[in-house]
């Protein structure tokens, strides 16, 4: 009896083991959000510091800031609350969609967003910027980054060898690949973008979402993107900024 239940013991050890690694995401992803939002959960800083590290809990930066970084993925920027769909997400303080994020009516001084956009179905579109509007002070600011489609589209066009077009149609598919691509087989995904920007249908989303303002930043701000891929396109990232209206009414009241 006894010997025909062991075989199962690993599948049960797996099972255990990631339903107690998703309890603990969880139970992080609640502290960091304590700690950096609503500034309880002092004991952290007792915490020594290669453990606060590991745990996501060593950006002094973000307490007690109202900056929001919606899709960080592995690459969360200092100084931001992290907001993601993937519980994966490095730093995480809050696993949600992009058109449902846990913050009141005007929270947030500003919005960053890079290369998440392009990720939304075109039909939840108007429905998530509405939502980053919603959840944003008056005056406060939203930026947002998206790859640079037109120029990549000229890439593909000029490229002279088939190597550089499946590096690019992989770019702007979003197949997670890299400038190293050669060929189909260093593709390492199916494609993952959902909307192609330029920065007219950028200027015309935001404003169609009430934003005011709207400045292209793509020649002054880079990103991670830019370096690595500046020798296939000058930028890779389309930058806009745009702020929710209403500073007029802040700035009266100090
Ligand atoms: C291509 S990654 C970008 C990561 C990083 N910002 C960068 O520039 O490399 C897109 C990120 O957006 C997140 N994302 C995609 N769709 C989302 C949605 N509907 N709601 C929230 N996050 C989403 C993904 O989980 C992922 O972390």
């Amino acid at each position: 009896m006894t010997v025909l239940s062991l075989p199962r013991l690993p599948a049960t050890r797996h099972r255990v083991r990631r339903v107690v690694g998703a309890a603990t995401r969880r139970g992080l992803i609640g502290l960091r959000r304590r700690y950096y939002c609503d500034g309880s959960a002092q004991a952290v800083r007792h915490l020594p510091g290669e453990w606060r590290a590991r745990l996501g809990l060593d950006d002094e930066s973000a307490r007690g800031t109202r900056r929001i970084e919606l899709g960080a993925g592995p690459y969360p920027h200092p100084g931001y609350v992290h907001v993601d769909a993937d519980p994966h997400a490095a730093h995480l303080e809050a696993r949600a969609l992009a058109w449902q994020l846990p913050f009141p009516d005007g929270w947030a001084s500003e919005l960053l967003s890079i290369h998440t956009l392009e990720h939304i179905h075109p039909r939840r579109l108007q429905e998530t910027l509405r939502e980053w509007h919603r959840v944003l002070r008056p005056g406060g600011v939203v930026r947002v980054h998206v790859p640079n489609s037109p120029s990549l589209m000229a890439a593909y066009l000029n490229a002279q060898r088939p190597a550089d077009k499946w590096m690019v149609s992989g770019a702007l598919l979003g197949m997670y690949c890299g400038p190293e691509v050669q060929g189909p087989a260093d593709i390492p995904a199916a494609a993952d973008h959902q909307i192609l920007f330029d920065m007219e249908l950028l200027l015309a989303v935001l404003g169609e979402a009430g934003f005011v303002d709207l400045r292209d930043l793509t020649s002054q701000v880079v990103d991670r993107h830019t370096e690595p891929w500046q020798h296939v396109v000058d930028r890779c990232s389309l930058v806009i900024e745009g702020r929710k209206p209403g500073r007029e009414a802040v700035d009266a009241l100090g």
